[in-house]
């Protein structure tokens, strides 16, 4: 090769350099042509220098073939990335990057704010490695399609946003791209129906291995000539209305790893030898509100490692092979109607990190056998079967985070338990279950808790309310609807309350005073309904559920957290200013009164309302536009005589803050 006329033209340096152990290295230097057109793509680029790791480094001092982001073969550029460099601008048809044709692969992704991809992209057609993932948008220039070499695509959108990519013509496109092995074109538009996708991909991509079509706007049904593609590894179409049968031919692919269906619209029986490919990994075909199903007979051996079938109507009982998924880390079987014991083969699945089996209809005890060992688990969720039996003693696993046994019909004593000081627990939820006796005080030593839910059960005994104090990080503490009598050290004064505490329930608690809070304005949720709370108010607090009052609505006092008029017989309008005196307040109702007139505008001078209820009024008049820039957790407007749409703005902040909850009507 060194000999050739075309290499001696340029400066080629050998250099030979003699180690201590006397091996030789050789080493190639960047042609210096390969090292100007580099130069002079840096110069034409617009990128921020101070978020750049390759391109700011890039100087004449130094071989290209050593720069950052640099491959070389024979001082050829034969691997460019650029991938996250915050290139803005520059990278046009005349950029120089279209002239390193000697170029096999290149990264140009995460460029978030590149313009079209340019055609002269189809000068590199030595390129088997092109990586453009969000970073363009508009139309895919055809001239893809004179990339003859490509193995590995990936033009997908951004994840995160949706892109504006689109293709007019797929089998334009991929026709020639018969090498192609991996194609990835996440929330790519494609727009097209299911034999127009199926056969553009089918009639071509003969080696594909990895299909990846996340939410592309395509259309249905599954195209039959897709199983001429028997290399396929790897199928993820999530979220795209294919409204389709489970094709049989999936299960035929031997190397079947990943199969991605979730929010598909699918509908028919899901085909049983699916769960019987040896290969598979990865099963997700959850969201798919019609799709039947059952578990079959799982196979020793069986890799499948995540397995998602949530919101399905799979049916049927959880097979005792189950146990046979030895590699299982996901189980999502969540909102199906499934039925039956837990298996105890269960106990198997000793890498099992989440296990899901809520909204069922599971029966029967979960004994110590079943979860007790899988010491991997972070999250259990049973919510809302017919679970019974005393509950496991699942407090112990040491990385558990989140625990649901909410709503089944668990019963007896729960248990103290010994390693609560180092326990992950941030999440407990026992609601709904008929446990008894005391809460155990364990539970207050659970330093890492956020959320805490007891209530609806037969808890009895005294507790003091001043245990909250073990709970540093505790959001939400609901005890409601026990037998429970929680009682407070002297007047409650001196609690100091978690500081993120956002939700304090204690209905029904047997309360004799009030708890103090110092912040009372930075809760959300304050339930202190029916308890027998007797003497001092504190100043923070007026007029909780007081009723029996009509006629005008009274003069609040200047500073004022929590306002409840709620049912009484009101016949006046709002007053205009009753904004002024509630610009510290976090709570107000007038529900269940006759007022009449409009909604004052003043309403928008309380800034810190997290609850607003002005439901069930003879209220007319439209809603103040300026209520619709408050961020609200829950405003109530409904039976009313107001007009006018609710304008998108306040419905885009019930998208944005998916806690409101919003009663117009
Ligand atoms: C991209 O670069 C930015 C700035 O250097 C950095 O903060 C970010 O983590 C990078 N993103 C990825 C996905 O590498
Ligand atoms: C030039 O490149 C060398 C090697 O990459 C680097 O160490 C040096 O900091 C660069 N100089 C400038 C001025 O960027
Ligand atoms: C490319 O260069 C030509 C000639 O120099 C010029 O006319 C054209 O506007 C340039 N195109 C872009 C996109 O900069
Ligand atoms: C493309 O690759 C082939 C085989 O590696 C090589 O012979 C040819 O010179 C390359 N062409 C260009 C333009 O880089
Ligand atoms: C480079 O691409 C442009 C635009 O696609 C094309 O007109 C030109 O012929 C190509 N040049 C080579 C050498 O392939
Ligand atoms: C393409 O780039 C993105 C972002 O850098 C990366 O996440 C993805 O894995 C790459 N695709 C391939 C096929 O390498
Ligand atoms: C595919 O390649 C054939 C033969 O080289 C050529 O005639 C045809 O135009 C190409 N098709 C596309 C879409 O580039
Ligand atoms: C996709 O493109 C088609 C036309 O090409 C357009 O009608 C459709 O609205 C686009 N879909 C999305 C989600 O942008
Ligand atoms: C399956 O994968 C193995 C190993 O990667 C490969 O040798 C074999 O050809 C593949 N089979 C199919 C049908 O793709
Ligand atoms: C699966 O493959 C076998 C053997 O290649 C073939 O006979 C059968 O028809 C295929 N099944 C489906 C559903 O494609
Ligand atoms: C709690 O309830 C159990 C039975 O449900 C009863 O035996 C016990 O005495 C009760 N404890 C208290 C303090 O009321
Ligand atoms: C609203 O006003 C109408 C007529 O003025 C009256 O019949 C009705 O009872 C009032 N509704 C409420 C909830 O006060």
């Amino acid at each position: 090769m060194t000999s050739t006329p075309l290499l001696s033209m340029f400066l080629l340096i050998i250099s030979i350099h003699s180690s201590l152990f006397n091996h030789v290295v050789v080493s190639v230097q960047c042609l210096s042509y390969q090292q100007s057109l580099l130069l002079q793509l840096k110069d034409s680029l617009i990128f921020d220098a101070s978020e750049s790791t390759i391109l700011v480094k890039w100087n004449q001092s130094s071989d290209c073939c050593s720069w950052a982001g640099i491959t070389c073969e024979e001082g050829h550029v034969i691997g460019l990335n650029l991938r996250n460099e915050s290139i803005s601008a520059g990278l046009d048809e005349n950029s120089t990057l279209w002239s390193l044709i000697f170029l096999k692969t290149l990264d140009l992704s995460l460029n978030v704010d590149l313009p079209l991809i340019p055609s002269r992209i189809g000068n590199l057609t030595n390129l088997s490695y092109l990586n453009l993932s969000s970073s363009f948008s508009g139309q895919i220039p055809k001239e893809i399609s004179r990339l003859k070499k490509l193995r590995i695509l990936d033009l997908s959108g951004s994840f995160y946003e949706s892109s504006n990519l689109r293709i007019s013509n797929l089998r334009m496109l991929v026709q020639n791209l018969t090498e192609l092995e991996e194609f990835y074109l996440d929330s790519v538009n494609i727009s097209a129906p299911g034999n127009e996708w199926g056969q553009a991909l089918s009639s071509s991509l003969h080696n594909l291995r990895v299909l990846s079509l996340y939410k592309c706007g395509l259309g249905g049904p599954i195209h039959q000539s897709l199983a001429k593609l028997q290399h396929l590894s790897v199928i993820r179409l999530d979220n795209n209305k294919l409204s389709s049968l489970v094709p049989r031919f999936f299960g035929n692919f031997s190397n079947l790893s990943s199969l991605q269906l979730h929010g598909c619209d699918l509908h028919g029986t899901f085909p049983k030898e699916i769960f019987q490919v040896p290969t598979l990994r990865i099963l997700r075909i959850s969201t798919n509100g019609v799709l039947e199903g059952s578990l079959p007979e799982f196979p020793p051996n069986s890799d499948l490692q995540f397995f998602d079938i949530r919101a399905t109507n799979f049916k049927g009982r959880l097979p005792s092979s189950i146990g046979n998924l030895r590699r299982l880390t996901h189980l999502y079987i969540s909102n199906c109607h499934f039925s039956g014991p837990l298996p105890k083969s269960i106990a198997k699945l000793t890498q099992l990190v989440h296990l899901h089996l809520s909204n069922n209809q599971f029966v029967g005890p979960i004994s110590s056998v079943h979860l007790e060992g899988l010491l991997k688990l972070l999250s259990i969720n049973l919510h809302n079967n017919s679970f019974n039996g005393n509950i496991p003693s699942l407090f112990t696993l040491p990385l558990l985070e989140y625990l649901d046994l909410s709503h089944n019909q668990f019963s007896g004593q729960v248990l103290e338990f010994l390693n609560a000081p180092s326990s992950m627990l941030k999440s407990i939820d026992l609601s709904g279950n008929k446990l008894q006796g005391p809460i155990p005080m364990s539970i207050f030593k659970l330093r890492e808790l956020e959320d805490l839910t007891l209530s609806f059960n037969k808890f009895n005994g005294t507790m003091q309310l001043d245990m909250i104090e073990g709970l540093p990080n505790l959001i939400t503490l609901d005890l409601s609807y026990n037998n429970l009598s929680v009682n407070m050290r002297g007047n409650g004064s001196n609690i100091s309350f978690p500081t993120g505490l956002l939700n304090l329930q204690l209905a029904s608690c047997n309360l004799r005073k009030f708890p103090y809070l110092s912040h009372p304005h930075a809760l959300s949720t304050l339930d202190l309904s029916d308890n027998q709370i007797y003497g001092e108010i504190p100043n923070w607090i007026w007029n909780v559920g007081i009723t029996g009052l009509h006629g005008k609505i009274p003069i609040l006092p200047p500073i004022i957290y929590y306002v409840d008029l709620s049912s009484n017989s009101f016949t006046s309008s709002i007053p205009s200013d009753i904004g002024n005196n509630l610009r510290n307040a976090f709570y107000f109702s007038l529900s269940n009164n006759s007022l009449t007139g409009i909604i004052p505008q003043s309403i928008c001078k309380a800034g810190y309302l997290k609850v607003l209820d002005l439901s069930n009024n003879n209220l007319t008049g439209t809603i103040p536009t300026c209520m619709f820039a408050l961020s609200y957790i829950t405003v109530k407007l409904g039976r009313n005589n107001l007009s006018g749409p609710i304008p998108d703005a306040f419905r885009l902040i019930a998208i944005l803050r998916p806690l409101i909850s919003m009663e117009t009507y």
